[in-house]
């Protein structure tokens, strides 16, 4: 039985936690393998809503959730989200989460580079989270990070911070920012060490026996194809690479384990932070979308920028992405608009163009070209068959197929787990 990698194939929001709760009924274990607590996945299981940020969206199932080598891990963050989450009455133990030993951990010092570097942007900000992603997977390339297995070694803690240091004091003094204490941060790692080491192990080896067992795998992306560091709107990206490709590097597997990779995209399209976004709406409309779809960010609470589907954009995302079937998720925000536009391409400087082209400049000047679509005057709020729906409402869907050369395999049409169309089992491959 295939697994199945679920990717954001816009730039981030597009439902993917609440594809991955549904999804995991039909899964033994969910991974993440990229990503940080940048990530808000966001469910809603009858009158409650779970919103997370680390932990694997499979846990509100029940299900075995793991945390890959690809993912950085700020401990403070994740002791404080299994807190919240207990508090809902989930329950999160070292039978229920794995950690990889081999992650990097995001520490004080990389929030604070983080923010000091988008105070020094000005108005050239990239819009992070500002939550220590960036510098976090900088220290990881650049080999000094420090990983969970390091909390077991206070020797090799102490000798790291060392280094760190010197890096990262050196720059916050530059940036005005205030410096850190090696005492003081290697008390605080020393106080994580037993909270988060009862969680740590080499999980390939966990995921490779399960593999080999037959269990099904539910791969659990954060952000979206357009914040791939190397196929997204560069510099206006996350720092890890989104794609499918990175479930396997990310979780110490082989490229074959990924399985069926499924993109999840809206209906319209949304942003948060700075960047290029070609559909982007300034007007009634993209106020009205905005207010429908409460887009406003799980994370920082910024409201997101609202435009209408990039067709050409999510095409692009689903030939870099390895995306085989898309979901399309919020379709319910459009119920009641008259005409709803489909991006079908770009005019860049008096040239048409069917992708969006790497360069800077290029990608800011770039110009929708759009297809009009009749509305539908009835819901497709919270359908679950797809003969609920309206005729345009299928059209739209289909017509969104063709542009995108990938087939529409579940439909997600209101918030809830269950509203939601199932027209291919992912899990069939
Ligand atoms: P993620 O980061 O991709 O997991 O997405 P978020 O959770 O950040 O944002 C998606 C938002 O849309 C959440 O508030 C979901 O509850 C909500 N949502 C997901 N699917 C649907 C849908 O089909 N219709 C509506 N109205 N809301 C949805
Ligand atoms: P989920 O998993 C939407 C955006 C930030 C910023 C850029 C870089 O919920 O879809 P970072 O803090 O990662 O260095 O910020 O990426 N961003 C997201 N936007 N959803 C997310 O995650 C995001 N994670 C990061 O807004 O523009
Ligand atoms: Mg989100």
């Amino acid at each position: 039985m295939a697994n199945v990698t679920i990717i954001g194939a816009q730039w981030g929001d597009e439902g993917k936690g609440k594809v991955v709760d549904w999804l995991a009924s039909r899964a033994d274990i969910v991974v993440r393998f990229q990503g940080g607590h940048n990530a808000g996945h966001t469910l809603v299981v009858g009158n409650q809503t779970y919103k997370l940020s680390l932990l694997p969206s499979g846990l509100v199932r029940g299900k075995l959730g793991i945390i890959g080598n690809g993912v950085v891990i700020d401990p403070q963050a994740l002791l404080a989200e299994i807190d919240r989450v207990r508090a809902q009455g989930l329950t999160v133990t070292p039978e229920t989460l794995r950690v990889a030993e081999n992650a990097i951990l995001i520490l004080p010092l990389h929030g604070a580079l983080d923010r000091a570097r988008e105070v020094a942007r000005g108005e050239r900000k990239i819009g992070t989270t500002g939550r220590g992603i960036g510098p976090a997977y900088e220290d990881k390339v650049a080999r000094r990070a420090i990983r969970v297995c390091d909390l077991a070694e206070p020797q090799v803690l102490s000798d790291k911070l060392d280094e760190l240091l010197l890096h990262h004091n050196t720059l916050l003094a530059g940036l005005g920012a205030e410096t850190f204490d090696k005492q003081a941060l290697l008390d605080q790692l020393l106080e994580w060490a037993p909270k988060i080491l009862p969680y740590a192990e080499p999980v390939w080896e966990r995921l490779d026996e399960a593999r080999r067992a037959g269990k099904r795998i539910l791969f659990e992306g954060a952000q979206a194809v357009m914040l791939d560091v190397d196929h997204g709107t560069y510099p206006f990206v996350t720092s890890s690479n989104t794609v499918a490709a990175t479930a396997a590097s990310g979780s110490g597997m082989a490229p074959a384990t990924v399985g069926f990779v499924l993109g999840i995209a809206k209906a319209y399209c949304t942003r948060v932070g700075s960047g290029p976004f070609p559909t982007e709406l300034h007007d009634d409309i993209g106020r009205k979308l905005g207010e429908r779809g409460q887009e406003f960010g799980t994370v920082t609470g910024r409201p997101r920028r609202c435009g209408w589907f990039d067709a050409a954009m999510v095409r692009q995302a689903c030939k870099v992405g390895g995306i085989q079937g898309l979901v399309m998720t919020k379709i319910d925000i459009l119920d009641g608009f008259p005409e709803i536009k489909i991006g079908t391409g770009y005019r860049i400087n008096g040239r048409a163009y069917s992708y969006l082209p790497a360069g800077q400049m290029a990608q800011a000047a770039a110009e929708p070209i759009y297809e009009t679509l009749p509305g539908w005057s009835g819901t497709t709020r919270g359908a679950r068959s797809w003969g609920e729906l309206p005729a345009e409402a299928i059209k739209y869907v289909r017509r969104i197929e063709e542009l995108v050369e990938a087939p529409v395999t579940l439909l997600s049409t209101g918030p809830d787990r269950d509203d939601t169309i199932l027209m291919r089992d992912p899990f069939e491959g």
